[in-house]
């Protein structure tokens, strides 16, 4: 090809999602696969959320609603932080390429903990700015190591809690401490995709700090708990200003109409969400009693997920429960290569994963 390319996207490598179930089914000649490596809802979506959708399906011979007024102030009054400081995207992700989009320029820098989740250094890459990796400490963001790795150059600072693999959480009252150590004109990323889940009462909640109105954004989704991965539609709380500046760069209908009326649907379903949780946790403590039976190694976590030493090379583990129709995620892309990312399923799922990972165990 003889078009120019900036040499900043030619070096970007893309994104390696999860394998989908029937993808495969189709490559093993398998049925009844079970998908536990997207740290997805395993209840599906909210009856509240799917009656919503249908009711909506009428209308898709018109645009969505480019603001997303009415689901702005359903989860203004959920959370109690003002509309102004809502803005919704396609999955919490496009509310990552959209601050990285408004703030970076190339040559800015980006302090991201790792291991975390994988978005923000690609955003940050697409930007042209320059990732800045500080390594995790025993298995958690590290937030001496992030403020010190700071420059006259850095723009912006993702910190994921629960964080995305490794499940652990920042301290409120550490993160407090860290933020008056940060200067003012840097912007902290809070990513709480799984905030629903954690049990921890010290654990961070970055909504207090945008209602401080500190220099921080909160990003949260309806992917996870709210059970709605497939229609792309998340959220982040930031100060008026930066909502201004990325409704500058926002498509002006980035969220589609159907989305809005599940995530509605979905926010009032108090009973769902509760049972969505409640199934994480027991499914959590099911997992883990009966991984200690085995004796085998694991990290305790705030999310729906967790990771397990599996001892040997996790891309040959992985492999190995594929064929036994059982999806995880292996960890060495992350650096952890003898570790696999389980996400936490239906009671008959997680036993699946166990039937299938001590027999792998012991082959
Ligand atoms: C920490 C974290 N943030 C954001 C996302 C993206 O979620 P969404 O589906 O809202 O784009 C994920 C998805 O796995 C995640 O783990």
């Amino acid at each position: 090809m003889k078009i120019a390319v900036p040499q900043h996207i030619r070096a970007l490598k893309p994104y390696v999602p999860g394998k989908p179930i029937a993808a495969l089914e189709q490559e093993y000649g398998i049925a009844d696969a079970v998908k536990l490596a997207s740290n997805e809802n395993p209840l599906g979506p909210s009856p509240k959320a799917l009656a919503a959708l249908a009711a909506e399906t009428a209308g898709l011979n018109r645009y969505p609603n480019g603001g997303s007024e009415k689901l702005v102030g359903a989860i203004s009054a959920r959370l109690g932080v003002a509309p102004e400081c809502i803005i919704l995207g396609s999955g919490s992700d496009d509310v990552i390429s959209m601050l990285t989009r408004a703030l970076l320029s190339p040559g800015d820098e980006v302090v991201i903990p790792q291991p975390t989740f994988l978005m923000y250094e690609f955003y940050a890459r697409c930007a042209g700015a320059t990732p800045v990796f500080v390594p995790l400490s025993k298995r958690a963001i590290d937030l001496e190591a992030v403020a010190r790795s700071v420059t006259p150059n850095t723009r912006i600072i993702f910190l994921c809690s629960p964080n995305n693999p490794t499940g652990q959480v920042i301290a409120g009252a550490q993160f407090a401490h860290f933020l008056a150590r940060i200067p003012k004109n840097i912007l902290v990323v809070v990513d709480q995709a799984y905030a629903e889940y954690m049990r921890d009462p010290g654990a961070l909640d970055g909504l207090s700090h945008v209602r401080q109105k500190h220099a921080v954004a909160v990003l949260r989704t309806f992917s996870k708990a709210y059970g709605l991965a497939g229609l792309r539609i998340g959220y982040g709380i930031m100060p008026p200003e930066l909502v201004r500046l990325l409704q500058r760069v926002r498509q002006p209908f980035n969220v589609n109409s159907l989305a809005q009326a599940a995530a509605a649907g979905a926010l009032a379903d108090d009973d769902f969400l509760e049972k969505s949780v409640r199934l994480a946790h027991e499914g959590l403590d099911f997992l883990w009693s009966q991984l200690d039976r085995m004796g085998v190694r694991y990290h305790d976590s705030q999310a729906n997920f967790f990771l397990i030493d599996v001892g040997r090379d996790a891309d040959r583990f992985y492999e190995m429960m594929l064929r036994r129709g059982v999806i995880v995620r292996s960890m060495r892309a992350y650096g952890y290569a003898r570790e696999i990312r389980l996400s936490v399923g239906l009671p008959a799922e997680n036993q699946r994963f166990l039937d299938a990972f001590e027999t792998v165990l012991t082959t």
